[in-house]
């Protein structure tokens, strides 16, 4: 076993040669422009990066229907979410298949060139309900979808820099730069870890079930736009960073961002997920309880069961399931109903809700669910205000 090989067969760069970005910049000057919104351009990005491979552009409408029909491109190659780029129609007006566009952000930094394929429209109560498995706005990932723009356009893009924010330098590795290391190395099964919170207890547990058989472990939180109420990124960094320097051994942990949006798509998230880490060389993908779940729109273990509908080996990136695991007084230690015969009444179990609630109070969760040193962050962040 060596590490993965990218999906589609061959890892995407996008980024054009150092000596030709002065004159496509001067180029792209003379273009229509589009400007992107955050989320736009973390796609831009995690494309030009190869971290969506084999995507080399925002997806058509071949893709875009196949997708939301069968999570699978055109081609059959399994890919869960759609990637694509929004805008109105009067932006669309001077727009011509076929033709370049230029694409920029807020400041007007042009970032990349787009070869215009495709402008097509799209529905986006059904794209909701099929991504989302709901039409409820209650939804982010579902009002996000309402929010965009009427139509859509597809193609190739050539990028010029990388975004202006670069946030988290010293952890911002992308797939070329993972899968050096990782051969360096010479790990051969890695597991990564996708969040979007704090490490408490259980996720450490899973971790490091996972390290026990595998070679090296990498913790990659999502750190581009997460719903209003989740933690913010520079403090759950500051977390993952204590938590690694006090309790993982060095030589078989990397922390690095996965700096991509989070869409609360639950069990299609978690395919999302899987694959972008596959692209980065690991072998295996950390499945919990209601991963990248919101609220109750999905059942505990749905995340897990959608991997079902591929083939054995299909994904090209083994998914390692875990229950939902707790601290159990009377073993003493972490665990699962997996692995622990004792009911409810013996686990210290705490709600989201209650855990930000204790928080923001500056009362320190017990160190069974929390470790102190993360703990004591959080409460610095939560009550500075
Ligand atoms: S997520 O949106 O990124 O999935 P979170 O950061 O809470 O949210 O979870 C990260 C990973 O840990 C996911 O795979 C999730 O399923 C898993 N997980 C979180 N809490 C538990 C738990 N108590 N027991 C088992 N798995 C868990």
């Amino acid at each position: 076993m060596s590490i993965s090989t990218p999906h589609g067969g061959k890892l995407i760069n996008r980024f054009v040669e150092a000596k030709e970005v002065d004159g496509l910049t001067k180029k792209s000057k003379a273009l229509n422009k589009i400007t992107l919104s955050a989320r736009e351009i973390s796609d831009l990005e995690l494309i030009s990066t190869g971290v969506f491979s084999p995507l080399e552009g925002f997806m058509g409408s071949a893709d875009y229907t196949s997708v939301l029909q069968s999570m699978r491109l055109a081609n059959g190659l399994p890919w869960s979410l759609p990637i694509t780029l929004s805008v109105s129609d009067e932006e669309a007006k001077p727009l011509s298949e076929g033709k370049e566009v230029a694409l920029q952000d807020e400041s007007g930094l042009i970032l990349a060139i787009l070869h215009l394929e495709e402008i097509y429209t799209f529905d986006k109560e059904k794209e909701a309900v099929a991504v989302y498995g709901t039409n409820d706005l209650a939804h982010p990932g579902v009002a996000y979808t309402h929010s965009q723009e009427n139509l859509l356009l597809a193609g190739k893009i050539d990028m010029l820099r990388r975004p202006a924010i670069q946030d988290f330098q010293e952890h911002r590795l992308e797939p070329a730069d993972t899968r050096k290391i990782f051969l360096e190395r010479d790990w051969k099964r890695i597991v990564a870890f996708q969040t979007r919170n704090p490490v408490h207890r259980a996720h450490e547990y899973i971790q490091k079930c996972a390290l026990e058989i595998t070679d090296g472990l990498l913790l990659h939180p999502i750190v581009g736009a997460t719903k209003k109420g989740d933690i913010p990124a520079d403090v759950r960094m500051r977390c993952y960073k204590v938590l690694l320097d006090g309790y993982y051994p060095k030589d078989r942990t990397i922390l690095s961002v996965f700096p991509a949006a989070m869409r609360y798509a639950g069990p299609k998230e978690a395919i999302f997920h899987a694959i972008c880490r596959k692209n980065y060389g690991v072998t295996h993908f950390i499945v919990g309880r209601d991963h990248a779940g919101v609220g109750n729109y999905y059942g505990t273990y749905d995340a897990q069961n959608i991997f079902k509908k591929f083939k054995d080996g299909e994904l090209g990136i083994r998914p390692l399931f875990f229950d939902h695991s707790f601290y159990c007084k009377r073993c003493l230690g972490m665990a699962s109903a997996k692995t622990c015969p004792h009911g409810p009444e013996d686990r210290i179990a705490l709600s989201g809700t209650k855990v930000r609630e204790m928080l923001s109070q500056g009362i320190k969760p017990p160190p069974e669910f929390s470790r102190r040193e993360v703990a004591e962050i959080l409460i610095e962040s939560m009550t500075k205000q």
